[in-house]
Formats: C-alpha cells, structure tokens, sequence
C-alpha cells in the first residue's frame, strides 16, 4: 500500500550510495521550483515526518495509528533486510522537504525485477504537481536501477492519486472488495501496475 513502504530502509540504502539524481520542476501553480533529489542520510526524519502526517490523516494508508510507528532513527538501524533495492527520491520546495516517493524491491526473490510504490505529499503542497514530479523522478530512477515494472495499490476512494498513477500510464490489475474498513465504511483494495523497462 502506498505510503506504508519501509521508510526505514532508506537510511541503509543511502549510506552506500553517492547522490545519483536531481531534477528540477518548474510549479506553474506555485510559480515556484522544485527540486526532485535522492534523499540521503540527512534526509531521514524529514521523510518520517511526512509519513506519520499522512498515517494520522487516517484517509489513505490502512497503517491508520501514527502513534504506534517508533522513531525513525531507531528503527531504520535495525533494518532486518538491507539487500533489497530500495530507492527513495524526496521533493524540496525552497529548502522544505514536502514529499517523498518510493520504490521498495519486491519481497519474494522471484519478482526481484518488481517494486512497489509508496508516495506522499504534505497536504497543503498537494494538487499542484508535486506527486507529478516525484513520479516522474523515482519512475526514472527505478527503471535505472533494473527495475523493470512497479506496482501500487490505494484505497478506490483516493481519486486524485488514482488519476495521477492513470495519467502516468498505471493500469489497473485488480480489485480487492470491501479489504479495508475505515470510519465505519468498507473500502475497495486497487491494484496497479506500470511496465518501465524491457523484459
Ligand atoms: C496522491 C498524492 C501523492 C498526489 O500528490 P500531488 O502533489 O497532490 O499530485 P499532483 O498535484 O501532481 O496531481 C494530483 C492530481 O489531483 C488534483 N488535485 C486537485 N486538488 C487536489 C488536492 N487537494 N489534493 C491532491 N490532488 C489534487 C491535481 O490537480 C492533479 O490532477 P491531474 O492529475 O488531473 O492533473 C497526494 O495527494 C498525497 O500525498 N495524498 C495523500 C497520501 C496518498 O494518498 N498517497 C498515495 C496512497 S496510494
């Protein structure tokens, strides 16, 4: 599910690695730029931020308590799996990291050529192209990095990330009726998927 990926591997992941990319946006809506970057080391608690800010909105990941996650750090140390490629880009406006996007290697050693999406934005940095550009960017990023397809799943109620995953070319796969139950309705599991390198 998105937004519920592994942040804690992104500190193992960046260690060992040099910054590899950086791209910049220009946000007609904001009349501002954004910078899409790989998040390193530093980046850490920023990016734990804006996943526990989305878990307590409790409206798009099924992880609904963001009381129950540990600290960030702490937990990110005792990463149990550092094998799996983990690739994390996050977005900066004037300096604020104001969201991050995902691709975590899939966990059975059969589909290592797969990954799963999890992408967040702050609420009020929402609806005017920072998901768009954080795609674009770790959409890149994965295919350099082997990956050849992503998958995603989100609640059927979160229509603006439905539309945002269509218009970059996601399909949806799949259905899962009634898996989640959120403030007393049932929710609809969607599953998709993008292909993004040759088989
Ligand atoms: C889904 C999400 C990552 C999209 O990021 P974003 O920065 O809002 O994305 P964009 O602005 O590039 O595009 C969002 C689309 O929704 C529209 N939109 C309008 N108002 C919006 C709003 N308040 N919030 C989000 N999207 C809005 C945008 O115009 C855009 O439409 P388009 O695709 O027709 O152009 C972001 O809304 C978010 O973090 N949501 C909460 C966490 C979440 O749902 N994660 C994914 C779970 S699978």
């Amino acid at each position: 599910m998105c937004g519920r990926t592994r942040l804690s591997r992104t500190l193992l992941w960046v260690r060992c690695q040099l910054i590899l990319f950086e791209k910049h946006y220009h946000l007609a809506k904001l009349a501002k730029e954004a910078v899409v970057r790989e998040a390193r080391d530093e980046d850490f608690p920023s990016i734990w931020k804006i996943f526990r800010k989305v878990v307590g909105e409790g409206e798009y990941t099924p992880t609904i308590r963001s009381d129950n996650t540990p600290d960030g750090h702490e937990y990110s140390l005792h990463e149990e799996d550092d094998k799996k490629k983990f690739i994390a880009v996050l977005c900066e406006i004037e300096g604020q990291v104001v969201g991050y996007a995902t691709v975590e290697e899939s966990m059975w050693n059969l589909s290592r050529h797969a990954g799963e999406l999890g992408i967040a934005v702050l609420p009020q940095f929402r609806g005017i192209g920072v998901g768009s550009a954080l795609l674009d960017s770790v959409l890149g990023v994965a295919s350099d990095e082997g990956f050849k397809k992503v998958n995603l799943s989100v609640f059927h109620t979160n229509k603006h990330a439905i539309n945002l995953y269509k218009r970059f070319g996601f399909k949806k796969v799949g259905r899962k009726s009634k898996q989640f139950y959120l403030k007393g309705s049932y929710i609809d599991e969607i599953l998709m998927e993008k292909f993004i390198g040759p088989l």
